[in-house]
């Protein structure tokens, strides 16, 4: 069979970016290794930046964001048992985050191309794409127990971190940036409701804890773990208790607790894939780029791809100048430079490495009180956080 976009994933630049594309007239069929179940129910991010919101709204897909998901003006840093809030409209000239599930995104992507009647196949696995430097490169996949080969204009890599896209280009033309940091985080969701309005961001002796949220009633928490550790080897109760010494702060907050329904343990790494193009093989999302999740970027990089990528193959389709697909992977990599360096700030800043000495220590501390005293400090943080433009 044949389209003018093959697309390789369907996560949430897949979804988005084929979204955009049937919007735009052009046809794309988006190939899923998983089951449908599967990819609604993976529990991973949970922050809109405000640019993510306005490209959903744009074609369509935020009339249940916009009814369900919580507007967040502000997050709280804790360290020295003390909290101080960041306030994102004051500081970046009125940009604010939404806290939204991509569980819950990816639904609606799901259900607005199935309605749609556009193509959408789940249990289709990719195992090859040839012919990316000719003008018909071909995704090769197994659907419903045979080979099948899709003939397409373009590629889109939209398949995640271990996708395989990446690899029909020349492993000469690329150059991949990495970094591993010796601590991973164990993720929890809880039935209880947030205890705090914001998310909260916290630095304790015994390392880092996060304080996110699904809706009122359900709770993310997030603690910083040694690599390798099992999380079927904590009670339930040792969650909580690790939790409550690591936000605790002096006066009266409480950490309300409740039962915990879901759990998993998540490595950190920073890696980045360049460039972004190659012929005709374009990648978008973690496929090309992963951050850790302390700034709250990955989502958030993936649907700025796939909005790029859109317009880039919009104007071919209308005019034949290929002028913006030339330019995306440029454009794209700088911005996500830009959030590989905020995540890594985060990151660095907020936990605590193994053997970390009290030198590094007091130089988190004092970054975290120069925050504190200072607007522009403060708000360097803010608009990196809420999310720069798109360029
Ligand atoms: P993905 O969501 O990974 O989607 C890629 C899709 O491609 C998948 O559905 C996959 O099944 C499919 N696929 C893969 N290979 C093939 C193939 N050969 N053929 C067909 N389909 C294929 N970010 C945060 O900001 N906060 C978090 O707390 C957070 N937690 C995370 C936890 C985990 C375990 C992971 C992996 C990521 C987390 N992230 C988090 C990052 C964020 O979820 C990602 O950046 C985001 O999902 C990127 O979207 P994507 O569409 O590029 O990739
Ligand atoms: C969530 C995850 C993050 O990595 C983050 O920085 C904030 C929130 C979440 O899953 O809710």
């Amino acid at each position: 069979s044949r389209t003018t976009v093959g697309v390789v994933g369907g996560g949430p630049a897949g979804l988005l970016l084929a979204r955009l594309l049937h919007q735009a007239g052009i046809d794309c069929v988006v190939l899923e290794s998983r089951d449908r179940g599967y990819v609604e129910q993976r529990q991973r991010a949970g922050i809109l930046e405000q640019g993510t919101v306005d490209a959903l709204r744009a074609c369509g897909a935020a009339e249940r964001l916009d009814a369900e998901g919580l507007v967040h003006d502000g997050i709280e840093l804790r360290w020295n048992r003390r909290g101080h809030r960041i306030d994102f409209p004051s500081l970046t000239g009125g940009r604010r985050v939404r806290v939204y599930a991509q569980t819950e995104l990816v639904k609606d992507l799901i259900a607005l191309r199935l309605a749609d009647g556009a193509p959408l196949l789940f249990d289709a696995r990719v195992t090859a794409v040839t012919g990316a430097d000719t003008d018909r490169p071909v995704v090769h996949y197994t659907h419903q127990g045979a080979e099948r080969s899709l003939h397409c204009d373009f590629v889109a890599g939209c398949d995640g971190f271990h996708g395989v896209v990446r690899t029909a280009i020349p492993a000469e033309e690329l150059r991949t940036f990495e970094r591993v940091y010796p601590y991973s985080w164990f993720g929890v969701l809880a039935d209880v409701p947030p205890s705090c309005d914001e998310l909260i961001y916290a630095h304790s002796p015994r390392g880092f804890a996060l304080h996110s949220m699904r809706s009122p009633a359900v709770s993310r928490l997030y603690l910083q773990v040694p690599n390798g550790t099992d999380p079927a080897a904590w009670t339930d109760g040792q969650i909580w208790d690790e939790l409550e010494a690591r936000f605790a702060v002096d006066g009266g907050w409480r950490l309300a607790r409740g039962p915990i329904t879901q759990r998993a343990v998540l490595p950190l790494r920073s890696a980045v894939t360049e460039p972004m193009r190659w012929g005709r093989v374009l990648l978008a999302g973690d496929a090309a780029h992963i951050v850790p999740p302390t700034g709250a970027k990955g989502l958030n990089l993936a649907a700025s791809d796939a909005v790029v990528l859109a317009r880039a193959l919009a104007q071919w389709a209308a005019t034949g100048t290929t002028a913006a697909l030339d330019a995306y992977s440029d454009a794209r990599l700088q911005a996500v430079w830009r959030a590989e360096h905020f995540s890594w700030f985060m990151t660095t800043t907020l936990h605590s490495a193994p053997g970390q000495s009290p030198f590094d220590t007091r130089l988190q501390l004092s970054q975290l009180d120069r925050i504190a005293a200072s607007p522009h400090a403060a708000a360097e943080l803010a608009e990196n956080y809420a999310g720069l433009p798109l360029v």
